[in-house]
């Protein structure tokens, strides 16, 4: 549905994208993650047609941007950062103006305002002005301005934020709602709403890219070695740690906040051993008690930083594969 191919843009002689190729399958919710100044709403901008990209190519829904920027245009939704919202028209004029602007039929104009309008939960702020509504609202009148033609395409630029946690909520709530119908690309600096909201990941630091992958692969892939929390019920904890480390594939043993009898441990592994069972046998052989052992996993935190440290830092990270080419599924559109 979306596909990137060696897109670069340069304002000047700033590099803001750098080469970047990937590709977004139909239905799906892909997050485009990075740090301030990374390129994501640059292009973003490249994918809506707002900007043209310096090299490379995008292809949106069939078109490509430069050739037919009108076909791509009528199949995307776009909400920017700032949502493109006129304080002084009420909701609904609103909403039926962007509707005629982008082709939705006369006759049926009122059923699609109504219907987005109960989608965005702003049914009850219909005959309110915008320049009265608050950000949240503002923000869903951005959102039903998007979709409000339909469109096979969503491109939302860090939709949630500036909301208020429940607001967060609801709006991760209605995106949700609106994959499968729509393919969707949403920019956000908030990792754990990537992990809530969606299937694959993008990330690009720097204007280049440096992941994309589901969130579980990508966690999976950068695990080289395994780190196990466990918690012992036994009295001397010197002992326990001894044997922890003894256990074959054991790289280290960190000993935790001990309570009473309950010790807690952090075991990390060598590069690629599975230590689990090694551990609690040692455990049980010794005669005591386990009273829980689980890998703890890489937050998306965690690897986010790793990807999009500095070069010299990135050597020492994880290893991770180059992403030479987009390890999306084969049913491209
Ligand atoms: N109109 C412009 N003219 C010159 N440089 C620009 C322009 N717009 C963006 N840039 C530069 O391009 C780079 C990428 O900016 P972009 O806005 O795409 O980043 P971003 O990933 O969206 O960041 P943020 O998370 O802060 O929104 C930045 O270094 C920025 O300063
Ligand atoms: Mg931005």
């Amino acid at each position: 549905m979306i596909k990137v191919e060696g897109l670069t843009k340069r304002y000047a002689r700033k590099v803001a994208v750098d080469n970047i190729s990937f590709e977004v399958q139909k239905g799906q919710i892909v997050g485009f993650l990075g740090p301030n100044g990374a390129g994501k709403t640059t292009t973003m901008r490249v994918l809506t047609c707002f900007l043209p990209p310096t090299s490379g190519t995008a292809n949106v829904a069939g078109f490509d941007v430069q050739d037919q920027p009108m076909e791509v245009k009528r199949r995307i939704g776009y909400l920017p950062e700032t949502p493109p919202l006129y304080p002084e028209m009420e909701v609904h004029e609103y909403l039926e103006f962007v509707g005629r602007i982008k082709g939705v039929l006369a006759n049926d104009l009122t059923r699609r305002v109504n219907e987005v309008a109960e989608k965005c939960a702003i049914a009850d702020v219909r005959k309110t002005l915008i320049g009265k509504l608050s950000k949240g609202y503002k923000q869903r009148v951005g959102l039903a301005q998007a979709i409000i033609h339909n469109p096979d395409v969503l491109i939302l630029d860090e939709p949630t934020a500036g909301l208020d946690p429940h607001q967060i909520i609801e709006t991760r709530e209605l995106i949700k709602g609106l994959a499968g119908e729509h393919t969707i690309i949403l920019s956000t600096h908030i990792l754990p709403e990537v992990e809530q909201v969606c299937e694959r990941v993008i990330i690009i630091a720097k204007g280049k890219l440096v992941a994309t992958d589901t969130v579980a692969n990508l966690t999976s892939r950068l695990r080289g070695a395994e780190t196990v929390a466990v918690e012992v019920l036994a009295a001397d904890a010197a002992s326990v740690q001894r044997s922890l480390e003894q256990v074959a594939g054991v790289s280290r043993v960190i000993a935790g906040a001990h309570r009473d009898e309950k010790l807690h441990f952090t075991v990390e592994s060598l590069e690629g051993r599975h230590i689990r069972p090694g551990l609690a046998k040692a455990v049980v052989d010794a005669g005591w008690q386990l009273n829980e052992l689980h890998a703890v996993g890489l937050s998306l935190e965690e690897i986010f930083l790793q990807l999009t440290a500095s070069p010299d830092e990135h050597k020492e990270a994880a290893p991770v594969e180059p992403v030479a080419a987009p390890a999306m599924g084969s049913d491209a559109q």
